[in-house]
């Protein structure tokens, strides 16, 4: 089973996705946690590159090449194969992601993405996508504190600078994609404590897994 966490900055998804790695890994199922851009050596380097701050001038096409690049690398070289071995791979962030920055809020749209991903990436969509959602207010507040308790410069915090427009574009084209394919998504609402969320994030992958169970 191929799990994807999705949702603005700072809405809890890899908080979310330790909880539930810790609480599979308690009823002895295996599973694998990975991010994007990244999850292999590649995919790191691009993500260095993608998320600078000394960045900025960079095209909405050259983020959705970049991203793709890394994505095709992942999906190879680890997804697959975890997955072929039945391993749970649960990953922060993959296709929705790359819909809603760049294919509604940077303007490529949604179609140049899904093109890209049938061309470059091929047919693996996520079993399940958890959208976490919340109002933009909550998640930049939420990165911004976790960013000034880290204590170190943020390189890493290029989208995290947008305005609150960019990322209020983010959150809707998430939303829409969560209509588009209903079947596949599933929005939690995020604002309210981890341990809340995390129920209900364990509570809907349980219960997808035991429906797998059944059908086999
Ligand atoms: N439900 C919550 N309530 C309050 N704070 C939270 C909640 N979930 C996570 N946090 C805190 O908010 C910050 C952002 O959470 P996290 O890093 O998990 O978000 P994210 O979605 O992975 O962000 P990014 O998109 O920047 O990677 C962290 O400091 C985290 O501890
Ligand atoms: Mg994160």
């Amino acid at each position: 089973m191929f799990i994807t966490f999705e949702g603005i900055e700072g809405c809890g998804k890899t908080t979310q996705i330790s909880l539930l790695a810790a609480e599979l890994s308690r009823q002895g199922l295996a599973c694998f946690t990975t991010r994007e851009p990244g999850g292999t050596a590649i995919g790191e380097a691009i993500r260095g590159i993608f998320l600078h701050c000394a960045n900025d001038d960079m095209l909405p096409v050259t983020e959705l090449l970049l991203v793709t690049a890394a994505r095709a690398q992942h999906v190879e070289r680890v997804i697959k194969p975890r997955l072929r071995s039945g391993t749970i791979v649960l990953c922060d962030r993959y296709i929705d992601a790359t819909v809603a920055y760049q294919g509604y809020a940077a303007g490529l749209g949604r179609d140049m993405v899904m093109s890209s991903h049938e061309l470059f990436v091929g047919t693996l969509m996520p079993d399940l996508t958890l959208l976490l959602d919340c109002p933009v207010a909550i998640g930049l507040a939420r990165s911004r504190e976790r960013n000034r308790a880290s204590g170190k410069d943020v390189d890493e915090g290029r989208f995290e600078e947008r305005d609150y427009a960019f990322h209020e574009q983010v959150r809707a084209g998430y939303l829409d994609q969560a209509r588009l394919e209903p079947a596949r998504f599933e929005i939690i609402p995020a604002e309210g404590t981890p341990g809340d969320i995390h129920r209900h994030v364990a509570g809907s992958v349980l219960r997808r897994l035991q429906g797998d169970a059944h059908a086999v």
